[in-house]
């Protein structure tokens, strides 16, 4: 694993953006996996600086999300559909066409991840898949658990998860209650790695998940098995890391 050191959220942000931009100039019709949370909104915008000053050309790339909440519908702007339109797609020249999300409004959860996996698949996997790290330890909505789950499936929010994602809803009980998710193999079959983390409440998850033991606790941990991970981390998320 590579740690490139930022010292602050900005310089995280533009270090990923960098990283994710060489993937698209060294490949223009790559498949990039891509993750929502308040983490990597600075790195997106700096993505939309590189395209609207004609550095960077999306007219190729294939995306496909990390997870969507069940049940939300898509022009709901707390889904994950809108929000990457927000940030992202409708800022660039990526076809829409090209763009692709867990459908969180079908209910038949094992049809719909079934569907994705198999579309993952036919574009050839991710040739970067961008991630953030949620507090427990999870990567995409893949929640601590008692084994790592392999493909796209349908995950019960942990209460801790619904409470960390309630500030962007009314109220807790308006945070959905599942979601449908990349499985840890999904995000492990990807080429390379880019995984962004930023603040002091991250530090301690930092430590364990790239110091510690590998366990389906700490969903993060599995990350240390994969070949080429980048880890893009601000000088705070890192202060608990051992020297
Ligand atoms: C959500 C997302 C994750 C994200 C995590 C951390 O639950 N499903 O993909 O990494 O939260 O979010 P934040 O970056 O806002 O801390």
């Amino acid at each position: 694993m590579r740690i490139y050191k930022a010292t602050d959220y900005k310089d995280m942000s533009r270090i990923a953006a960098n990283i994710i931009a060489s993937q698209v100039v060294l490949k223009p019709d790559c498949v990039l996996g891509l993750a929502t949370g308040s983490t990597p909104i600075g790195t997106y915008e700096n993505l939309v600086a590189k395209y609207e000053s004609g550095d960077l050309d999306f007219s190729a790339v294939r995306t496909v999300n990390l997870d969507e909440y069940k049940s939300l519908p898509r022009e709901n702007d707390q889904s994950y559909y809108y929000f990457m339109h927000d940030h992202l797609f409708d800022h660039v020249n990526v076809k829409p066409e090209n763009t692709y999300l867990p459908d969180g409004t079908k209910e038949d959860a094992a049809k719909e991840c079934e569907k994705y996996e198999e579309l993952i698949a036919s574009l050839g996997g991710q040739d970067l898949q961008l991630l953030g790290l949620g507090h427990n330890g999870h990567i995409g909505f893949n929640e601590p658990a008692e084994d790592f789950a392999k493909g796209t499936h349908c995950v019960d929010l942990q209460e801790s998860t619904i409470e960390a994602n309630k500030r962007f809803f009314a109220s807790a009980d308006d945070v959905p209650k599942q979601a449908y998710t990349m499985g840890i193999g999904t995000i492990m079959q990807a080429k390379k790695i880019l995984i962004v983390v930023s603040g002091e409440d991250k530090a301690e998850t930092v430590a364990k998940a790239f110091f510690g033991p590998i366990t389906p606790n700490v969903p993060a941990s599995v990350l240390q098995l994969h070949p080429d991970v980048i880890l893009v981390a601000d000088e705070a998320a890192l202060s608990k890391i051992p020297q």
